[in-house]
């Protein structure tokens, strides 16, 4: 049995069958429409989320599967004081794959040591998000042709923001990638990505500031929102927040082919005036989503269909 805990999960040629998966799947959904008929998908949310835990319910349903689950740790007996470790046991015997999205980090991962069906990472405080990566890698690689040969700008809360540590480590696999780290001082990248991730498997990176000066050389843009929830103080978040705006005026010095990813939900760091720029592609990632879960879920409960 498998499951789902970082991206480093699955090698470069496992995510790339995952992705072919993924892409029969938008081209041909009615093919897949009972393949996961009987089958019970557990959402086990005990932080918000729109987009993840939809997207994964739309995935299973649009499998043929049904769904059961909870929204928040409060309608669930974390609020009682039981432990992960119980609730996959018994979650175990009612469904036969979970997705779970825990505040702290590691918590999927010590239910998946208890759990008798696979356990999907679905963020797990700010350490990892492997199935949004799942979605940046499946976005880039249909929007390009391939992942080589990419100048990447992260950008935001880089501290914080768990989809930019599970991406940084998913394309340290891929062929001559190039990262231009944009934060403020305060939200740089942890030391532990820094050091034993782009150092150790010598990745070029540089470190900036503003936005303006990346801004002419990145292929792939990635904003991320300032992570409020992670703050120790609300004053250091309201310093924070609107530290980068990505608007109209900075898309005019991008490559006409720039693309631009958020994992979302976006607070105010990209201006609405840019959803309709044709290289803004957030709203299509978001879609994508449902895809790669799909194809995560036939994987990881090990049905194929011909
Ligand atoms: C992200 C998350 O939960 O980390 N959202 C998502 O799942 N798409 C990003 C965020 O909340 O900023």
């Amino acid at each position: 049995m498998r499951h789902l805990m970082s991206p480093m999960d699955f090698s470069v040629s496992e995510l790339e069958d995952l992705m072919d998966l993924a892409y029969d799947i938008e081209m041909n959904p009615s093919k897949y429409a009972h393949a996961c008929e009987g089958k019970k998908l557990a959402t086990c949310f005990y932080e918000p989320s729109t987009r993840t835990r939809l997207s994964f319910e739309a995935a299973m349903l649009n499998l043929g599967g049904n769904v059961l689950g909870f929204q928040s740790a409060d309608s669930s007996s974390a609020a009682k004081g039981e432990s992960v470790s119980d609730t996959i046991r018994v979650i175990s015997s009612y469904a036969d794959i979970c997705a779970m999205r825990h505040p702290k980090e590691g918590a999927p991962l010590v239910a998946s040591s208890r759990s008798l069906i696979p356990v999907i990472n679905a963020g797990d405080g700010g350490h990892q998000h492997p199935t949004q990566t799942l979605t940046d890698l499946y976005t880039i690689r249909a929007l390009r042709g391939s992942i080589k040969e990419l100048t990447i700008g992260l950008c935001g809360d880089l501290k914080f923001g768990r989809t930019v540590h599970s991406l940084i480590n998913a394309l340290v696999r891929y062929p001559n990638i190039k990262f231009v780290l944009i934060s403020p001082d305060e939200l740089k990248v942890p030391s532990y990505i820094r050091e034993d991730v782009l150092e150790k498997n010598n990745i070029p990176y540089v470190e900036v500031e503003r936005l303006e000066d990346a801004m002419p050389e990145l292929d792939i843009l990635y904003m991320t929102r300032v992570q409020r929830e992670r703050f120790f103080n609300e004053e250091d978040y309201l310093r924070m927040k609107d530290f980068y705006i990505l608007d109209k005026a900075k898309m005019e010095i991008a490559k006409k082919d720039m693309m631009v990813l958020h994992p979302l939900p976006r607070v105010n760091e990209i201006s609405v005036e840019v959803d309709d720029d044709p290289r803004a592609m957030y709203f299509k990632q978001a879609q994508n989503g449902v895809y790669v879960r799909m194809a995560l879920i036939l994987t990881l409960l090990e049905v194929s269909v011909c």
